[in-house]
């Protein structure tokens, strides 16, 4: 029942209106971003270019110059819907990949891959099996269908394969594997992660979550878009987000079977990829020099963090990915140090790693900004 309120204000419930959604919804823990650099400017009163953000695994670098001179190009259209088939990136894609065009599914981001999939595919009460510490759009996606989490021990921080396969019952439906994953940072080698997947029951599909694909050494890259063609009920999934530095435009894609491509596709809205992000991956995908070139500084920024916190006595995970999880003991607690310093990171409490902190790996004068507060955090 609803009571009349003054103009201008909202009405008055007198009965949760969100006890209309269903159960499986309101049992959702809500997904934390990284806070964004205007929002602690605000709240410390700091000026946003002394912020340094090293929260979400982004590249610091943004896109290459031949990428923004194809979204300056792409907005010449922006009175027109963009193509919902997205031609020219799926064909793009396909030459690379060497797969079908019609093996490709185009996504508002990877994470709409990720939510497609389960959108497709599960019905209330089906599982989906992962690994405790992985990317927490797994349990997200799952529950918003009225999934069961299945979620499986780690091991050393990483997937544990062997129980992970003994966690598949005939109602699994859905196995998510992120290699590297994140926020672990840990990584598994093809020979294992191909003998996982061939295990896997046909009637369950595996989304192998390839967010960080090419922050890997060319020789650790598995070749799994081949395994796509070899296993129908692999699901590779890959972004423009990271290396390529599209984070904002929201583009990603997977690579599967066509008839599990036609699935997705039936519930994909059918716009869901704008144009600006079309061009700028066509673009960003040719420039495979710059993706070289972050790859390199990314190792750099690597390099230049873990030594010096090996020299401080600071612990951390080795990490395949551009960020790195820092043993702080409260992670809370150093979080808000950092932030009082102007120096934005992820804490991880919600990944049950409350010790932890993930820092993306950034410029070199981020990744000196950000021991030096460390220190100070750590020292307090
Ligand atoms: C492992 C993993 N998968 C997928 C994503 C989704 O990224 P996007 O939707 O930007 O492609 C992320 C983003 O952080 C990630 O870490």
């Amino acid at each position: 029942m609803t009571t009349h309120a003054p103009a201008g204000h909202a009405p008055v419930h007198h009965r949760d209106p969100s006890a209309l959604a269903p159960e499986h919804v309101r049992r959702i823990t809500p997904y934390l971003p990284g806070k964004p650099i205007g929002e602690l400017a605000r709240e410390f009163g700091l000026k946003e270019a002394d912020i340094v953000k090293l929260a979400s695994n982004e590249n610091p670098r943004g896109p290459s110059p031949a990428v923004r001179a194809a979204i300056a190009k792409a907005t010449e259209e922006l009175c027109r819907y963009p193509d919902g088939n997205g031609f020219e990136l799926k064909a793009a894609l396909a030459a690379r990949y060497r797969v079908a065009e019609d093996q490709i599914v185009l996504g508002n981001g990877s994470n709409d891959i990720l939510e497609l999939v389960t959108q497709a595919f599960l019905q209330p009460g089906d599982q989906a099996v992962y690994s405790r510490h992985a990317f927490a759009v797994y349990p997200l996606a799952t529950r918003a269908r009225g999934g069961v989490c299945v979620e499986v021990a780690a091991l050393d921080l990483g997937h544990d394969l062997p129980s992970m396969h003994r966690a598949i019952t005939p109602k699994t439906r859905i196995v998510f594997v992120a290699n590297p994953n994140n926020p672990t940072g840990t990584w598994l080698p093809a020979a294992a992660l191909e003998a996982f997947i061939a295990s896997v029951p046909e009637d369950t599909l595996v989304v192998l979550d390839e967010a960080y694909n090419e922050y890997l050494r060319p020789e650790q890259e598995a070749p799994s878009a081949e395994w796509v063609q070899k296993y129908p009920n692999l699901i590779v999934s890959r972004t423009f987000s990271k290396a390529y530095g599209l984070a904002a435009l929201r583009v990603g894609y997977g690579i599967m079977h066509p008839k599990v491509a036609d699935m997705l596709n039936r519930v994909r809205q059918p716009f869901n990829v704008n144009s600006l992000a079309q061009a700028a991956a066509v673009a960003a995908l040719a420039d495979t020099a710059y993706v070289a070139e972050s790859r390199a500084l990314n190792d750099e920024g690597m390099r230049q963090i873990t030594e010096a916190l090996a020299a401080d006595g600071v612990g951390f995970v080795p990490s395949h990915g551009n960020f790195l999880l820092v043993k702080v003991g409260d992670g809370g607690r150093v979080y808000q140090r950092l932030l009082e310093q102007g120096v934005i990171v992820r804490p991880v409490a919600n990944y049950a790693l409350p010790e932890y902190l993930r820092v993306t790996i950034g410029l070199p004068d981020e990744n000196r900004r950000f021991l030096a507060a460390l220190k100070v955090a750590l020292a307090g």
